[in-house]
C-alpha cells in the first residue's frame, strides 16, 4: 500500500530530486479519485462484509465493528449529501473513504484493512459494479424489448420490401423485420447473463497476491455480498480483468446491434425511403437549411458503437502484457469499462422511449415493393412445384422479369397470355401467387415472414421475457 501522502514532500529522503511541480503531477498521473469515486456504495458495501468478517472470526472486536458500521453509515450520508471532501491527495475511492473513516471513529477505522489489500479490495469493487451494472442493463433491454414487440405486434401484417444487397428482394412484414431485432437483442441478454455468472466472484481475501495469515472466511463474505462463489486462486483473484473484457465484448456486440438499427431508421427516414416517421423529440432541424429533420439519436447511437469497440481493444492490450500478479496497470480498466456502461444504458434507454415513437408509412413501403419485382421468386417456386426444375423455372421468370420491365409494369401486371410465352405450366391461378399478401402468406413456417408465423413468435418472445 502507497504511504499517505506527507504534508511536505520534504519529509522523505527521496524528495530532494524531485521538484514540485512534478510531483504534482505523478501524483495527478497515478491518482484515479476522478473517476473511481463513483464505485463509493460497492466500496463501503465491500468494506462492510469483510468488517462484519473479521468480526465473526475474532479478528476484530465486535467494537470495532460497531465503530466501522457507524461510521460508515455517516459517510454514506456525507457522500449522498454532495458533502464529502473527495481529495486527490488520497489517490483513489479506497483511500479516501478509508481516511474519513478514520477520522471518524479512530482506531476501528485502522483496523478495517486487516488481512485485506486494496489488490483484492478494487477488484471486489468493479466485480460488484459490474453485476449492478449488468442488472441495469439486463431491466432496459427487457424494457426496450417490450416496446419492440408492441410496435411488431402493430405491424405484424404490414407489407414491406425485404432486401438482399440492399436490393428490393422479396415481400417481408414490417413485424418479421422488427423481430429480427428482437433476435439480435435477445442474444445480447443472455451475453450479459452469462458474462454476470463469471464477473460475479468474490477476489477478497486475495490480499495484495498470495492471501492473509489471518484465519479469514471468505465463503462467509462471498455470501454476504451475494457472490456465487469465491476465486480460487489469490494471484489470478487480484491481476485478472477478464470479465470486464467479457463485458466490454458484449457492449460491443450489443452495440453492433443497435448500430445496425439506427442505419436501418436512418435509411428509412430519407425521403427516398419514408418506410418510418420517429418521433420529433428525437430529431434535430438544421441551423441553416429549415426544411431539415434529422436523425440525430440514431446517428449518434451509431456514432457511440465506435467508441465501446475501443474500449474493447484497450482492455484486451492492457490485460496482454501484464505478468502476476496485480500491476498498476489496471487501474486504467475503469474509465473505458464505466464509459461501456454509460453508453450501453443511455441507447438503452433512449432507444427504449424512441421504438415507441417510431410508426410504419404502409403506403410507401407497398410502393417500393412493386418497383422491385418482389414476387419474382414466387413465381419461380410455382413453376417448379407444378414440375419444372428451379433452375429452369429461374431463367423462365428472369426472361418475364425483363418483358416486365421493358413494359414498366410489375409481374402481376402482365396479361396472362404474356405469362404464358415464358412457360406453358403457368395458369389462371398465378395471379393469387404474385400478390404481394400471396407472398407473404405462402412463407408459413417458423421463422418464416407469413404474418400468422410473425403473431406466433411474438407471442413466444412474451411469453419468455
Ligand atoms: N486505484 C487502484 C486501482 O484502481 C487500487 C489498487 C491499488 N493497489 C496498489 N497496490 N497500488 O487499481
Amino acid at each position: 500500500m502507497c504511504p499517505s501522502p506527507p504534508a511536505s514532500a520534504s519529509q522523505y529522503t527521496w524528495a530532494g530530486r524531485f521538484s514540485e511541480p512534478m510531483s504534482d503531477l505523478v501524483k495527478r498521473y497515478t491518482a484515479s479519485i476522478d473517476f473511481d469515486k463513483r464505485m463509493w456504495r460497492q466500496d463501503i458495501r465491500g468494506s462492510l462484509a469483510h468488517a462484519r468478517m473479521l468480526a465473526r472470526q475474532s479478528i476484530i472486536s465486535s467494537q470495532d465493528l460497531a465503530d466501522i458500521q457507524r461510521g460508515m453509515m455517516q459517510i454514506v450520508e456525507e457522500i449522498e449529501a454532495n458533502a464529502f471532501a473527495w481529495s486527490l491527495e488520497l489517490e483513489d475511492v479506497h483511500l479516501n473513504i478509508e481516511k474519513r473513516l478514520t477520522a471518524l471513529v479512530g482506531d476501528a477505522g485502522k483496523r478495517l484493512h486487516t488481512g485485506r489489500s486494496r489488490n483484492d479490495q478494487v477488484a471486489t469493487d468493479i466485480r460488484l459494479y459490474l453485476r449492478d451494472s449488468i442488472d441495469d442493463i439486463l431491466v432496459l433491454l427487457r424494457e426496450f424489448q417490450n416496446k419492440l414487440l408492441d410496435l411488431a405486434e402493430r405491424e405484424a401484417a404490414t407489407p414491406m420490401p425485404g432486401f438482399t444487397h440492399m436490393q428490393v428482394a422479396q415481400p417481408i412484414t414490417f413485424g418479421h423485420h422488427l423481430m429480427a431485432w428482437f433476435e439480435m437483442t435477445r442474444r445480447d441478454a443472455e451475453r450479459f447473463s452469462d458474462v454476470r455468472r463469471r464477473t460475479n466472484r468474490l477476489p477478497l481475501g486475495a490480499a495484495a497476491l498470495a492471501g492473509t495469515t489471518y484465519p479469514i472466511d471468505r465463503e462467509f463474505v462471498a455470501q454476504e455480498l451475494g457472490f456465487e462463489g469465491v476465486c480460487e486462486n489469490s494471484l489470478d483473484a487480484v491481476s485478472d480483468r477478464d470479465f470486464a473484457i467479457e463485458f466490454c465484448a458484449a457492449s460491443a456486440l450489443l452495440m453492433m446491434h443497435f448500430s445496425r438499427m439506427s442505419e436501418e431508421l436512418v435509411l428509412w427516414m430519407n425521403p427516398r425511403f419514408s418506410f418510418v416517421r420517429i418521433a420529433d423529440r428525437f430529431c434535430t432541424g438544421s441551423s441553416i437549411m429549415p426544411q431539415k429533420k434529422n436523425p440525430d439519436v440514431p446517428e449518434l447511437a451509431r456514432g457511440k458503437t465506435g467508441r465501446v469497440y475501443g474500449h474493447l481493444t484497450a482492455l484486451l492490450t492492457l490485460m496482454k502484457g501484464q505478468p502476476l500478479a496485480y500491476n498498476k496497470d489496471n487501474q486504467e480498466d475503469k474509465e473505458p469499462l464505466f464509459d461501456c456502461v454509460d453508453t450501453v444504458t443511455d441507447t438503452l434507454r433512449i432507444f427504449a422511449d424512441m421504438i415507441s415513437g417510431v410508426s410504419a408509412r404502409p403506403d410507401n413501403m407497398l410502393d417500393a415493393l412493386h418497383q422491385g419485382y418482389a414476387t419474382a421468386t414466387d413465381l419461380a417456386d410455382y413453376l417448379t412445384r407444378k414440375g419444372l426444375p428451379f433452375r429452369d423455372a429461374h431463367e423462365a421468370v428472369g426472361l418475364a422479369v425483363r418483358r416486365a420491365e421493358e413494359l414498366g409494369v410489375d409481374l402481376p401486371q402482365l396479361s396472362l397470355a404474356e405469362l404464358q410465352s415464358f412457360s406453358e405450366l403457368i395458369g389462371e391461378d398465378i395471379f393469387a401467387v404474385l400478390t404481394v399478401e400471396g407472398s407473404l402468406s405462402a412463407r408459413n413456417h417458423l421463422g418464416g415472414t407469413a404474418p400468422e408465423q410473425v403473431r406466433a413468435s411474438i407471442a413466444r418472445a412474451r411469453s419468455r421475457l
